[in-house]
């Protein structure tokens, strides 16, 4: 299901800046060659990170899910000097298309991927770390565990951003089916009933909810 009228989306894509040279080869690259190219955030999502980035400025920023390193190189765009993106991937192959993109993209100082699983690694990360801007868009059935082990090291006013919080909005069908339908729909009720965070699902894409830690 599509959530958003497919015309309304081209013409909102239409008035969006155009993208860097690296990222629309990344885009094209992978919505020829990869065979889940539609995980992809694509330019309009690809702006509105860049643009978040941009405002919040971050020192440190985490990523669950890189794919082919797209988000990854707009989370990037608002880094402070000396800041860092931690960008984690299960499956070899994309954490190698990442690499790969990251170093054509001049950005393999400023972004650092992990390979393996979020679960186990997202830990390692946070002994010495806490972050401005942590992005969640990796296996849906894990989002609550991803928010409860990153909120306590994300910064007084940091931002969680969740990605496919919609999913394909199948979270309104009644009863919900599919166990990452359910699981999202769990998450966003576990935010919502957070007291220590305000959001709001900013009906982009598949939907993307903004998180603040108060
Ligand atoms: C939706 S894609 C990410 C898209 C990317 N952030 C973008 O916007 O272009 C989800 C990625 O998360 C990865 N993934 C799934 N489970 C994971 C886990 N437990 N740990 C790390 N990565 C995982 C998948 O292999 C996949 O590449």
């Amino acid at each position: 299901m599509n959530i958003i009228d497919l015309k309304i989306e081209s013409y909102a894509a239409a008035f969006a800046s155009p993208q860097s040279e690296i990222l629309q080869q990344i885009e094209k690259e992978t919505l020829a060659n990869h065979s889940d190219s539609q995980m992809l955030s694509g330019h309009v999502q690809g702006l509105f990170l860049s643009m978040m980035s941009q405002m919040i400025k971050p020192m440190n920023v985490l990523e669950i899910g890189s794919f082919t390193g797209f988000s990854a190189i707009c989370l990037a765009s608002g880094l402070q000097k000396g800041g860092q993106v931690h960008t984690i991937e299960l499956r070899e192959k994309d954490a190698q298309i990442s690499e790969d993109n990251f170093i054509k993209a001049g950005l393999e100082k400023q972004i650092q991927l992990h390979r393996g699983n979020a679960l186990d690694i997202i830990s390692l990360l946070q002994e010495n770390r806490e972050w401005d801007l942590v992005f969640i868009d990796a296996d849906k059935v894990s989002y609550i565990e991803y928010y409860e082990l990153t909120l306590p090291k994300l910064k007084k006013g940091g931002f969680i951003l969740a990605d496919n919080v919609l999913f394909h909005g199948q979270v309104v069908a009644q009863p919900i089916k599919g166990k990452n339908a359910i699981a999202i729909d769990a998450f966003n009720h576990h935010v919502a009933n957070d007291k220590k965070v305000e959001q709001v699902i900013v009906t982009l894409r598949d939907g993307l909810m903004l998180i603040r830690k108060l």
